[in-house]
């Protein structure tokens, strides 16, 4: 049975899309059946990182939330995404990596969040897709905030990732966003504190957001410089499999399995 993960903030730019494509890429190499949901349809962008260009793509999630298409027609296999630079793929065994992305055209956003749509199609959509594609991991790519999606996809998630950055403007949303998690009972959750700068004490900062957040935190990634300077280009796990950032997103990876 898949594993539904949503990897959520509840402020903008924290690090979720690129963690959701390194994690991606980090279960597929394990040999892991992985789809990844864009579900931030007022501003989509996990689809660059796996170098899908939009404008060649028939179907998106907003065709189907809107009832133009079944939910197997927005989804594209990008595995190939993992093909490193010395041309070697690092998928074990059967590892695969789906994508269904969000649209980037400005009517079909302004549709969807003008008129709505069926939640319960999204809801739907997840489960379908865990079974037609024999998913081992469907990971929601989530906008920041609380709003309905949000709500609906952690609610319906196995597991849960909060990510913040070390700031107090993060820290009030997460705690919100963490007693919401509580309240639904999500059966697996955990912290992920993004962007810390290397002087900082990781022990230290694992300590005082458990005791600010009474929740564990399972990853701290670092602010790297030549994250920066990727832009989203590519994923980071690959680009540098050797790195302590990717080894950390490996090590969350494990956690998830
Ligand atoms: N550990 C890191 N070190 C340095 N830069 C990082 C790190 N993690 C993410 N970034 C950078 O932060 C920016 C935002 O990342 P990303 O798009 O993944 O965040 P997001 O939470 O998905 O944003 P949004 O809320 O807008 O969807 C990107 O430029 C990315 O390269
Ligand atoms: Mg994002």
């Amino acid at each position: 049975m898949g594993k539904i993960v949503s990897v959520h903030s509840f402020r903008g730019g924290t690090g979720k899309s690129n963690l959701v494509a390194n994690l991606a890429a980090s279960l597929a190499s394990e040999g892991k059946r992985v789809a990844v949901v864009d579900t931030d349809i007022q501003s989509p962008g996990i689809h660059v990182l796996f170098n899908l260009d939009l404008k060649q793509v028939a179907y998106t999630l907003n065709d189907y939330l809107l009832g133009r298409c079944p939910v197997d027609a927005p989804v594209f296999d990008v595995t190939q995404s993992l093909q490193t630079e010395r041309g070697q793929q690092v998928t074990a065994r059967n590892g695969a990596i789906y994508l269904i992305p969000s649209s980037m055209k400005v009517d079909e956003i302004t549709t969807i969040l003008s008129e709505g749509y069926d939640i319960g199609l999204l809801t739907q959509a997840f489960q379908q897709l865990v079974n037609h594609l024999n998913l081992d991991f469907l990971l929601i790519d989530t906008h920041p905030g609380i709003n309905e999606e949000t709500l609906l996809s952690i609610g319906l998630s196995d597991a849960l990732i909060v990510i913040l950055r070390p700031d107090q403007q993060d820290f009030q949303g997460t705690a919100l966003t963490v007693r919401v998690a509580k309240q639904l009972k999500i059966p697996q959750m955990g912290l992920v504190v993004n962007k810390l700068l290397p002087e900082f004490d990781q022990n230290e900062v694992k300590a005082t957001m458990e005791k600010t957040f009474d929740a564990s935190v399972v990853g701290i990634l670092t602010l790297e410089t030549e994250m920066i300077r990727l832009g989203s280009r590519d994923l980071f796990c690959l680009k540098f499999p050797e790195h302590p950032l990717s080894r950390q997103i490996h090590h969350l990876a494990h956690w998830l399995s």
